[in-house]
């Protein structure tokens, strides 16, 4: 059988771990896929995507900065996408219309829940940070049941809103906003999702956030400890955790979407730690 083809659009898009990743899953799986690398240029997004889909490619990952830009482009969403106000995963459906998911927050539930064994529901959440990571990940936390989930961000604003977005999804849940400065009690789950380490910066928040017991987990990816679990391990926790499993297990779900089969992720979460 012709190999399908797959590609992972951002820009820059040289870094992308994604066609490695999903090269292993076709491996694994025995499906016919072959997956690259697109760089779009910045003003035309929809043009690259249009191009992709007329030459006959079957699905798109999405990246930054074009997460929001997915998102608007598709003719339906799926009700996880439209909540996140991004999307990471594109296809087209029977009719050939263009279709928006988002697996990001599957990821990170599947990664924290099934393969870190960390329980979510009943847990008291932090998470840092408001911007579109955050968004892209809060439905499914919340469809996890945890008893708090409290938001801090620099621009509380921002957090405020999030507030308000999700209040539906968290009829009983202790659902709350505020500044860095103000959680002092140590949480169960602590999940990094801001954008402060790309400019080598910490959130300002206090060491008081982390018990013995509190599990933090960071949504960047590095090859070594990244900077805000460094920091975490400073505050003496003793579980943390950065976001490859997340990247691996959003990857999986939209090839799941795809293929219709759900690769294995562990042996792809030791080969890439090898690389
Ligand atoms: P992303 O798609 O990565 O979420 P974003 O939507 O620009 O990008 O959001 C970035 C997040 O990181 C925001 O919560 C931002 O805080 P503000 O909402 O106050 O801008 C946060 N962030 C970025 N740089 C930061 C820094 N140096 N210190 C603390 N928070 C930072």
């Amino acid at each position: 059988m012709n190999n399908e083809l797959y590609a992972v659009v951002g820009n820059p898009i040289n870094h992308s771990k994604s066609p490695r990743i999903h090269s292993l899953f076709a491996q694994q799986t025995g499906e016919p896929v072959e997956y690259t690398a697109i760089q779009a240029p910045l003003d035309d997004f929809a043009g690259t995507v249009k191009q992709f889909f007329e030459g006959g490619g079957k699905g798109l990952n999405v990246t930054v900065p074009f997460k929001e830009d997915a998102w608007a482009l598709a003719e339906h969403r799926t009700s996880r996408a439209e909540k996140a106000g991004a999307a990471n995963t594109l296809y087209l459906d029977q009719e050939n219309d263009l279709v928006a998911d988002n697996t990001d927050g599957v990821g990170i539930v599947r990664d924290l829940r099934d393969n870190q064994k960390v329980p979510l529901k009943g847990a008291r959440i932090l998470v840092l940070g408001a911007g579109g990571a955050v968004r892209g990940v809060l439905g499914p936390i919340l469809a996890e049941q945890p008893a708090a989930l409290t938001l801090a961000n620099r621009t509380v604003a921002k957090a405020e809103a999030l507030v308000r977005l999700f209040a539906d999804e968290a009829a009983n849940i202790e659902l709350s906003a505020c500044g860095f400065e103000q959680p002092g009690q140590p949480f169960d789950v602590i999940i990094n999702g801001t954008s402060a380490s790309l400019q080598g910066d910490l959130p300002p928040i206090s060491g008081n956030v982390i018990g013995p017991d509190t599990v933090v987990y960071d949504m960047m990816y590095s090859l070594q400890t990244t900077t805000f679990n460094q920091w975490a391990l400073d505050n003496g926790a003793q579980r943390v955790y950065d976001g490859l499993g997340m990247l691996i297990e959003q990857a999986a779900e939209a090839f799941h979407v795809w293929r219709g089969v759900r690769p294995e992720t562990s042996p792809v979460v030791d080969e890439l730690r090898n690389d």
